[in-house]
């Protein structure tokens, strides 16, 4: 799939094609040799859907729909797993495996929809479409199969076979052999079965009914969000779908594409308007006391780029730092967006790479946070309140540190995050991008949806 004369790619498998060209671009400039005729890794079986390139060792883990693969860091295979097809109906739940199901069963393609290296335990954690999502544990060495938890309601993560939707972040805990998941998922409907944020317990082994247990639960709350019905029966698409994820100090982000209930008229009648926001918890809040989220976009020459293809997060070389006005081990952003907010599933060929640093997120994080702790305006989170509910002023101070409290939260940002514009593309639809540091210098990639690398 990833030869330059690829055609009808989908998103997933341009991103997938540009990080491999990445990588050898990477390897052949680091060691200053005459760059290598481009190797590729091109399966007979298409569709490559994520990729997780370990940070010692650089071996590639590839998910792909039916297989999981490991590359050497010069994309030569060593190991295959086969997770797929599997008998199942979507529509089943729970999976035919664990009740009967009274529709028809056939052979599925298992889609990999989240691949996750879990250092701690030396294991990949690999989930799938087929089943209601369930997810297999690999050995990092030999791909062996340590176990697939299906039990219990907790191991469906979920229903939706597209991928490029669902992103995780494994946290590990200083002192615990039990780390934690935070999983964004979007749940075609489904808000009675799947939450669409939660954080889940990972446990050391496979088989611990524990596995994918909320990290807190009781009787009111639990670490976890759902889409009220609510929201779903004044709009029935609705839906958030996370293009990205990331840990920054002692929060976890996602950039997430959802339906703009503001724009978009219920009875469904008219055109669907998206929009990107960031989202932001602690990592360290069960309760989830500190959910925040802000429209995110760029803008350039008075044209708006609202629809989030995908993300990196890095650190500035020396020079960009400077101009920055941060320092070099400070968290920026790249991003690439499509241009307006119509067309989630066929964005625009026009986009735009676009660079934040996490200072100035969050900074606007914070003066929101404090503005609405002074009792200004509203929650402003329509899709998840439901009713305009009215900040209340309280004299607590909130600094770069403040995790939440059981009121003035969940909360919405008013005003749109802006970016940096650094490259504007209108004719090969970026959908992709990765960044390192070169003596200083920093040099961004991205990926088109016709398999072109830009530097
Ligand atoms: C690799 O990543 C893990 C998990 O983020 C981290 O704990 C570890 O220090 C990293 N190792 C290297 C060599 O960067
Ligand atoms: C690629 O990696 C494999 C496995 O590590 C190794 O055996 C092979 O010699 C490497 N090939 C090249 C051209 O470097």
């Amino acid at each position: 799939m990833c030869p330059l004369s690829q055609s009808a790619a989908s998103p997933g498998q341009g991103n997938l094609c540009f990080l491999l060209g990445f990588l050898l671009i990477m390897s052949s400039s680091l060691s200053g040799a005459q760059p290598p005729p481009f190797k590729q890794f091109a399966p007979t079986e298409s569709g490559l859907t994520h990729l997780a390139i370990h940070n010692k060792t650089g071996e590639v883990y590839v998910g792909a729909v039916n297989w999981i693969f490991k590359l050497s860091s010069n994309l030569t295979k060593l190991r295959n797993h086969m997770t797929g097809p599997v008998v199942d109906n979507e529509k089943c739940y729970p999976p035919p495996s664990v009740q009967s199901c009274p529709h028809d069963l056939a052979q599925t393609p298992n889609v990999n929809k989240l691949l996750l290296i879990d250092y701690d335990q030396n294991r990949l954690i690999a989930c799938g479409s087929t089943s209601q999502g369930i997810c297999q544990f690999l050995r990092l060495d030999d791909l062996f199969k340590l176990g697939e938890p299906h039990h219990r309601k907790e191991h469906y993560l979920s229903s939706v076979a597209e991928s490029g939707t669902m992103s995780g972040v494994i946290i590990s805990s200083p002192h615990s052999t039990t780390s934690k998941l935070f999983i964004g998922t979007p749940i075609d409907g489904k808000s009675e079965y799947f939450p669409t944020l939660s954080s889940r317990k990972l446990m050391e082994n496979e088989e611990n009914a524990d596995m994918f247990s909320f990290v807190y639960q009781d009787e009111f709350v639990s670490s976890q969000l759902k889409i009220p019905s609510d929201t779903l029966s004044k709009f029935p698409a609705f839906d958030i779908y996370y293009v990205y994820s990331f840990s920054s100090e002692q929060f976890v982000y996602y950039l997430t594409m959802q339906l703009d209930t503001q724009l978009t008229s219920p009875d469904a009648s008219g055109e669907q308007f998206f929009t990107s926001k960031i989202v932001r918890l602690c990592v360290d809040d069960p309760k989830f006391y500190s959910y925040v989220e802000f429209p995110i976009g760029c803008t350039k020459d008075g044209v708006e780029y609202r629809l989030v293809q995908d993300a990196f997060l890095a650190q500035p070389g020396r020079q960009l730092a400077k101009s920055l006005g941060i320092s070099e081990n400070e968290d920026i952003l790249f991003t690439v967006f499509s241009q307006g907010q119509k067309n989630r599933a066929k964005p625009p060929k026009e986009s735009a790479l676009c660079l934040f640093t996490l200072r100035r997120i969050k900074e606007k994080i914070k003066e929101r946070i404090q503005s609405c702790y002074k009792g200004d305006g509203k929650l402003s989170l329509p899709w998840l309140l439901n009713k305009e509910l009215a900040c209340i002023n309280s004299p607590l101070q909130i600094d770069d540190n403040f995790c939440g409290q059981d009121f003035n939260q969940p909360l919405g940002g008013t005003s749109t995050i802006e970016g940096i514009p650094l490259f504007i593309d209108k004719d090969d639809g970026m959908t992709s991008v990765a960044a390192y540091d070169y003596h200083g210098n920093t040099v961004a990639f991205v990926g088109t949806r016709n398999g072109k690398l830009k530097k």
